[in-house]
This record gives C-alpha cells, sequence and structure tokens, in this order.
C-alpha cells in the first residue's frame, strides 16, 4: 500500500483526481471504477473542472460503480444511479450508454449481479477504482465479515452504515436494507485503487485498514494485499496511524 497524508480534504480530492485523470490520459479508452458518498465529490469536481478547463475527454471511457440500492429505481432521487447523474456524469462527457451500475430493481437480482460480473471482465476489467471508507471499515457495500474473496452480490446494510447515510434520507427508517454491491474478490481484480478518506469519523477505519491486521472484519485491510493500492487521507483521517507517510506519490528519477 502507497500511503499518502495530505493537509486538507481539497488537496486530497485533488490528488485523487490528477491519479485519474493520468489514466484517462494515458489510455482514452479506460475502464474507471467509481463510488459514491461524501468523500468522492471534491475529487469528481476537480475532474469537472479539467473537463472544463483540461479538455480531459471522457468520450471513451467506460465506467462501473461499486454499488447500488436494493428497491431504488434509477430515477429515485437518493438512488446512486442519480448521485453519479447529478454530480458528475451530467457535467463531463460520458455517454450514458457506457455508465455501469448494478441494478437493485432486477427481478433476478443474482443473475444481474453475474451479468455485472461478466460486463466488467467483457470490458477488460476495472483500470482504476475509487474507494471510499465506511466508519466500519467498509469498503463498497462490503460490511465486515463479508468474504475477502466475494464478488458482487445482495448484502444486508449493518446498523452503522445506515444510520451514517440516514443523512442523504428524510428519516433512518427510508434507508434501504440492501445493496448490491462488488464483492472484495471483485475489487482486488481492479489493476489499481485508490482508497480516500477524509475527516475524524475515519481515523479508525483508516488505522485498522492500513496498519491493522488483514481481518474481514474490517474489509478495507484487504487492500494490503492488492499490488496497487494508493490510500491518500487528510489529516484528520489520518490521526490514528502509528507511522507517518508522505505527502507525495514516491517518484524514483534516474538521474
Ligand atoms: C459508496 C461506497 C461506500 C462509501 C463509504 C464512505 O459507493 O461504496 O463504501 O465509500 O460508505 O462514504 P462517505 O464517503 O459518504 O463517508
Amino acid at each position: 500500500m502507497e500511503v499518502v497524508m495530505k493537509p486538507d480534504e481539497q488537496s486530497m480530492s485533488l490528488m485523487a483526481a490528477a491519479t485519474i485523470a493520468d489514466v484517462i490520459r494515458r489510455k482514452p479508452r479506460a475502464v474507471l471504477g467509481f463510488a459514491t458518498g461524501s468523500t468522492p465529490l471534491g475529487t469528481y469536481g476537480e475532474l469537472i473542472r479539467m473537463h472544463r478547463e483540461e479538455g480531459l475527454d471522457f468520450s471513451q471511457i467506460v465506467s462501473f460503480n461499486l454499488d447500488e440500492y436494493v428497491g431504488l429505481a434509477p430515477s429515485h432521487p437518493q438512488s446512486y444511479r442519480r448521485f453519479m447523474e447529478d454530480n458528475f456524469f451530467n457535467h463531463i462527457n460520458l455517454r450514458p450508454e457506457n455508465t455501469n451500475l448494478p441494478d437493485g430493481m432486477a427481478d433476478d437480482i443474482e443473475a444481474a449481479c453475474r451479468a455485472y460480473e461478466a460486463k466488467i471482465a467483457s470490458f477488460g476489467g476495472i483500470d482504476i477504482q475509487l474507494l471510499g471508507i465506511g466508519a466500519n471499515g467498509h469498503i463498497a457495500f462490503n460490511e465486515p465479515s463479508s468474504s475477502l474473496g466475494s464478488r458482487t452480490r445482495v448484502k444486508t446494510l449493518s446498523d452503522k452504515t445506515r444510520k451514517d447515510n440516514s443523512r442523504f434520507f428524510a428519516n433512518a427508517a427510508e434507508v434501504p436494507r440492501y445493496a448490491v454491491t462488488m464483492g472484495i474478490g471483485t475489487i482486488m481484480e481492479a489493476r489499481e485503487v485508490v482508497l480516500i478518506a477524509g475527516g475524524a469519523s475515519k481515523a479508525d477505519a483508516v488505522a485498522a485498514a492500513v496498519e491493522g491486521p488483514i481481518t474481514a472484519m474490517c474489509p478495507a485491510t484487504a487492500l494490503q494485499l492488492h499490488p496497487h493500492a494508493l490510500v491518500i487521507v487528510d489529516r484528520e483521517a489520518a490521526t490514528g496511524l502509528r507511522y507517518s507517510y508522505p505527502s507525495e506519490r514516491l517518484k524514483v528519477t534516474k538521474d
């Protein structure tokens, strides 16, 4: 794991956006993995700026999101499809038909999960996957105790996650109980992963994910086994870390 400590959430977001933009520039037909939640908003904002001001081109990009609530139609204001459209997709030139989210409304959800995995594979896999982290250590909706080899499937959301996400809903009872989520095994197959975490509420989860033992009780610890995982944290999210980490990525030059 490469851990980078940034002074604040904004510089964390800029670095995540720059990392994704590098992949897009190197590979215009890249397959990108996106996350929802509050943490990536700054990253999406910067990618939108790069698109508008620097011509960052998403026209050939294909995207796959990590997760979607079960039972929310794509048009539901709290669906993750709507979140991505409102906060990102509608502001860049990513073709709607090239965006993919798990189907939380499918009659046969298991078949839809298998189809999602097959579709990712048919595009050659995900080049770079953006991740947030839950205060309980979850990545996507892989809650504690999720199999570290899991694939896309339905998961029951923990009480903690439903409470954390109730801020987006009128009340806690409206938060769906289930979500379709990429598995940890699915995420681990992305060629590169970038996990971003900001704020004091993530400090314990970040410490466990980066410096704790690998355990299904903190699903993000699986990333310790990923050959190309970048973890970008702001100062507050870094407060539980025992070691200090650089503020920039390691650059090896020959001279
Ligand atoms: C969202 C997702 C979740 C979030 C996590 C952190 O697609 O997969 O794992 O990344 O719950 O959410 P925020 O960023 O709102 O703190």
